[in-house]
């Protein structure tokens, strides 16, 4: 199938009450198992991309990657641009293909940033584009405060008035999620997603999807996420079974290894994209 626009896929989820699991991709392999596990379960799935990769793979080639990959089944499938503050390389992507953009100025004022994704709304919805904004503050996983401080979380109210402001298509939130390899369990505030939800009416994003547990990340749909990021659980999925079969088959053929660890990477994509379907 073409690329799916990822508001409409993530309106389905929302209204349905599932969730959609969005990969961020670094090469062909990351997305072609992404892509190839969505389609085995039947669900759909975002491709990811952070725009700081780009000197390792561009936005064209993952544009090209992805598109192809998708006309290959018959699932939903969406091409996000992730975490970017860079008009340029935002409008870049709109103009390749991605099918949504995340415009993420939460490390700035609340004016400030409503401003900036006043702007990139305003040129993403000229092309039938959708919007991923952030309110409040997804630090790092490494640091405990980043996570547990509710003084960054987003507030209902500044999400009410950033949303009558911005109209972006979805709202990624601070809730006791950050990325990376958490320190510490993370403790989602469930009533604080809800309440989000219930005021703004938009799908929420829950970022920093790696090392959440499962029973917290299956309430978060239920209140109203309708997308999870994960980078650093698959990367270190693909780590490990790119390192035990090295061990394992004491071979220095690169292709065996990329044919022959597939399964293992793809049972850990299918976990992910079900734990979503509660
Ligand atoms: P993790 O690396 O913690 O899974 O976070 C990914 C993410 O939120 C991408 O936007």
């Amino acid at each position: 199938m073409p690329l799916e626009k990822t508001g409409d896929i993530l309106r389905h989820a929302y209204t349905q009450g599932y969730g959609v699991a969005a990969f961020n991709i670094f090469n062909y392999e990351t997305i072609h198992l992404a892509i190839q596990e969505a389609e085995n379960q039947q669900k759909p799935v975002i491709i990811g991309f952070y725009p700081v990769w780009q000197s390792y793979i561009s936005l064209d080639v993952v544009s090209a990657i992805t598109h192809a990959c998708a006309k290959t089944v018959g699932i939903p499938v969406g091409l996000h641009l992730d975490h970017c503050d860079d008009f340029a390389v935002i409008t870049k992507a709109m103009q390749i293909g991605f099918s949504s953009v995340m415009y993420d100025g939460s490390h700035l004022p609340f004016d400030e940033n409503v401003k900036n994704t006043q702007n990139v709304v305003k040129a993403a919805h000229a092309l039938g584009i959708d919007v991923e904004a952030e309110l409040g503050a997804v630090g790092d996983a490494s640091n405990i405060e980043d996570f547990a401080d509710r003084d960054k979380f987003t507030t209902v109210e500044q999400a009410i008035e950033f949303y009558e402001k911005t109209n972006c298509n979805s709202l990624a939130v601070a809730v006791g999620n950050a990325h990376g390899n958490y320190i510490q369990e993370p403790t989602l505030d469930l009533p604080r997603i809800e309440a989000i939800s219930k005021a703004l009416n938009i799908p929420l994003v829950l970022h920093g999807g790696s090392g959440i547990p499962d029973d917290q990340v299956q309430e978060a749909v239920k209140r109203g996420i309708a997308k999870m990021n994960v980078a650093t659980e698959y990367h270190h999925a693909y780590y490990l079974a790119v390192k035990e079969y090295m061990q394992v088959s004491n071979t220095t053929n690169m292709y065996n290894c990329a044919n022959d660890t597939q399964t293992s990477i793809r049972e850990f994509l299918a976990c992910k994209i079900n734990l979503l379907h509660p």
